[in-house]
Order: C-alpha cells, then sequence, then structure tokens
C-alpha cells in the first residue's frame, strides 16, 4: 500500500499507540506542578540510585578513552562475562557469540519481534501484558493473541495455548516474573509452555526484566529447557536489577539464525551501546550476590507493606511473587479501571495505573507500584484511608 501523501507516516505504524502509562505520568507532574503532592505509586522504577561503584567504572572508562566504537555487538568483556553469568545463573546452554548488547531491554524485545515476525503472523501473549508488548508486535505488522493468564494456569498453559492459536501462530512471548501482575511462573509452567513451542514449531521471546525480583518460588529461564536454546530469544536490562534505568542498557541472548537477525537490527538502529555505558555495566555484573538479596530484602518489605494496606482498604489481590507491582481488584471503587484510577487521583492524590491498560484481562484492577520510598506508600495508603475508598 503507497502513502497517498507527503504527510502521511508509514502504515506500519498505525496501530502502534502511544504508552498511556506517559498520559498518566503527565497528569501526575501537572498536579506536582500546580503545588499538590501525589503520592506516585504509578511508577516502575527502582527506588534506589545506581550504586557508586557503577558510577565510578563510567568515569573510569571516560579517564581511560573507552569513548570510541566499539563492536556494535557489545565489547568483548563484557560479552564474555554476561556468557558466564547466563550459563552459571540461568543455565542458558550458550557461547560468547549468542549474546548482543542493545539499548535496554525494551530494544532487546524492539528487535527480537523485528527480526522474527513477518506482517501478517500472530503472537501468543500472556495477558495482561507490559503495554509496549502490543505496539512491538503491531509496529512488526504481526497481531498480539490475548491468553488470560488467570484462566490460563487454572486450565495449565498448555491447554490454553492450544486454545488461542491460530495457524498463523509463530511466536510466544513469555515474561516472567510478569509485569503488571506480579506473576512469576513454575518451571513445570514452563515446561509446558516449552512442549507447545517444540511442538508446534514456534520462537519463544522470553522478557527476563525482572529476574532478580522473586519473593515466592524461583526464577526459571526457559531457554534453559532441553532443545528451547534453539528457538528462543531471552532479553534482559540492566534497568531495574541495578537501578540503571536511564543508562539504557540491557541485551539479548539467542542461537543462529536469529543472532544474525538481531545483529542487523542493533547496527542499523543504535550502531552498539555507548562504550563507557559498558563499562559501567560489567562494574554492576561484578557486584556480589548480597547486593541483590540486600535489595530484595527492601522490595519484600515495600510488597508487604503495600499489601497489607491494600488488603486492609477492602482491595482484592493476590500476593505478588515477582517484580515490583500489586496488580488489584478495585471493582469496589470502580469496575472502570479508568474512573477508578481518576478517583484515586482526584480524592486521594495517589497515581496508579488502570489494569485495562494491560490488556482486556486487566480491567478491573489497578497496578500499584511499591519500587518507591516507603514513606510514598506509607502516604498512599493513609489518603486512600483519609478519602474512604
Ligand atoms: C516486562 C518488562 N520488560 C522489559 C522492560 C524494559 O525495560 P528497559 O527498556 O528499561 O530495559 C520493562 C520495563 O518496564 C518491563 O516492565
Amino acid at each position: 500500500m503507497a502513502n497517498s501523501s507527503s504527510t502521511q507516516l508509514a502504515h506500519r505504524l498505525d496501530e502502534v499507540g502511544f504508552s498511556d502509562i506517559v498520559q498518566i505520568r503527565n497528569k501526575v507532574l501537572a498536579l506536582r506542578k500546580a503545588g499538590h503532592a501525589v503520592w506516585g505509586l504509578h511508577g516502575g522504577e527502582p527506588f534506589f540510585d545506581t550504586p557508586q561503584l557503577i558510577k565510578l567504572a563510567m568515569t573510569d572508562a571516560l579517564a581511560a578513552n573507552h569513548t570510541r566504537y566499539a563492536p556494535s555487538s557489545g565489547v568483548e568483556p563484557l560479552r564474555a562475562a554476561l556468557t558466564t553469568k547466563l550459563q552459571q545463573r540461568n543455565k542458558i546452554p550458550c557461547q560468547e557469540e549468542h549474546v548482543i548488547l542493545t539499548a535496554g531491554g525494551a530494544h532487546a524485545l524492539y528487535s527480537a519481534f523485528q527480526c522474527v515476525l513477518d506482517p501478517g503472523d500472530d503472537v501468543l501473549v500472556f495477558s495482561p501484558y507490559w503495554t509496549p508488548i502490543r505496539d512491538l508486535i503491531t509496529g512488526a505488522q504481526a497481531r498480539p493473541l490475548l491468553v488470560p493468564t488467570t484462566s490460563a494456569r487454572r486450565t495449565g498453559l498448555l491447554k490454553a495455548l492450544e486454545n488461542y492459536a491460530t495457524e498463523n501462530t509463530r511466536a510466544i512471548y513469555y515474561n516472567t516474573p510478569q509485569n503488571p501482575s506480579g506473576v512469576v511462573f513454575s518451571r513445570a509452567e514452563a515446561e509446558e509452555v516449552a512442549a507447545f513451542a517444540r511442538e508446534r514449531d514456534l520462537i519463544v521471546i522470553a522478557d527476563e526484566a525482572y529476574e532478580d525480583l522473586v519473593y515466592d518460588g524461583e526464577h526459571f529461564s526457559i531457554a534453559s529447557l532441553p532443545g528451547m536454546f534453539e528457538r528462543t530469544i531471552t532479553t534482559y536490562t540492566f534497568s531495574k536489577s541495578f537501578g540503571m534505568t536511564g543508562w539504557r542498557i540491557g541485551y539479548a541472548v539467542a542461537p543462529e539464525p536469529y543472532m544474525t537477525g538481531l545483529r542487523k537490527l542493533v547496527l542499523y538502529s543504535i550502531n552498539g551501546v555507548s562504550t563507557p555505558t559498558q563499562y559501567a555495566a560489567m562494574a554492576a555484573l561484578a557486584l556480589p550476590h548480597q547486593f541483590h538479596a540486600d535489595r530484595l530484602a527492601d522490595y519484600r518489605k515495600r510488597r508487604d507493606l503495600l499489601l497489607a494496606g491494600l488488603l486492609d482498604l477492602g482491595f482484592k489481590c493476590d500476593p505478588p511473587a515477582g517484580a515490583f507491582y500489586a496488580f488489584a481488584d478495585c471493582s469496589h471503587i470502580h469496575k472502570d479501571s479508568r474512573k477508578a484510577a481518576e478517583i484515586l487521583l482526584d480524592q486521594a492524590y495517589t497515581a496508579a495505573i488502570p489494569g485495562v491498560v494491560f490488556g482486556a484481562q486487566g480491567e478491573g484492577h489497578l497496578r500499584f507500584g511499591y519500587a518507591t520510598t516507603i514513606e510514598q506508600i506509607e502516604g498512599a495508603l493513609d489518603a486512600m484511608k483519609k478519602a474512604k475508598l
């Protein structure tokens, strides 16, 4: 289909939207500018600053003039360190040539979808899902097929995937721990998804952005299962684990032919992650296990505080097993989650994200992020109580 005028965008962007989350963030900024204290539970950014050691590694890299073009897939010592991490921690049977650096997890996912999807392909997506996933899929001129997570977990994932798959299904997006639900899929669930992918010859795009944030159960990488590395692109980010959201660095691990596709996409989109940032990432990887254990304890404290407060206020909410969001049923405030979010913001100056922005299966819910300070969580709970919500 040709464009009809110079003022028209490429048609493949027609179905691609801007995230509603940005609109809510803007409303919060406007309220704060008008002098209101807004309790911010709408975000998805770690509460802590990037650790000093990582910042120092960046300045050391600058002093040592690591400021030139690097190989577009990433500098060799970082790819080597990531390979060791992926082999030991994630049990993914990869080698250095299977690892590529990206500008955050979002760019790894963009590249993954672009490199395997053709126009007309379908992708199975457990829903509610992280909002940009729909846009990343439609931007590749493919279609998301939403599989309701709650009922799928009741009937078994394999059966649910069978029900929703079409003849055009090419891939499964598999996010664990999940944003927004906090669901952590078990090893047995990964095995079901893997069995389905092998049976139908599908590709799995595994998003493990929150791998370090699991409170109940254990993180399990689907690409570690027999026969799965061959058909999986797994994506990661430094954003959540290390408080590095603004640095824009992540990575993907995949075999051929996907790696060739990923290399082309990274080359022609960014031509590699900034070189000094990669040196900083090496320092992040070298942080001791205790760093993650301490952060996890901090998050657990916030999760327990928020969950107890929400239940006390009359919300219904399963304890989130991972990530840093509570996905609470808000039907006692309003069944329409956009209206419920508006009521919360107007009457208790508390910002949460309407569940419907994460897919129809999220309607009737609000996403509360607890990656913030204890004061923000306590302030929000107190304000909701006072507003009698
Ligand atoms: C499920 C999920 N995947 C990937 C990302 C990507 O994060 P980034 O692009 O900051 O690395 C996010 C960030 O919110 C996320 O929630």
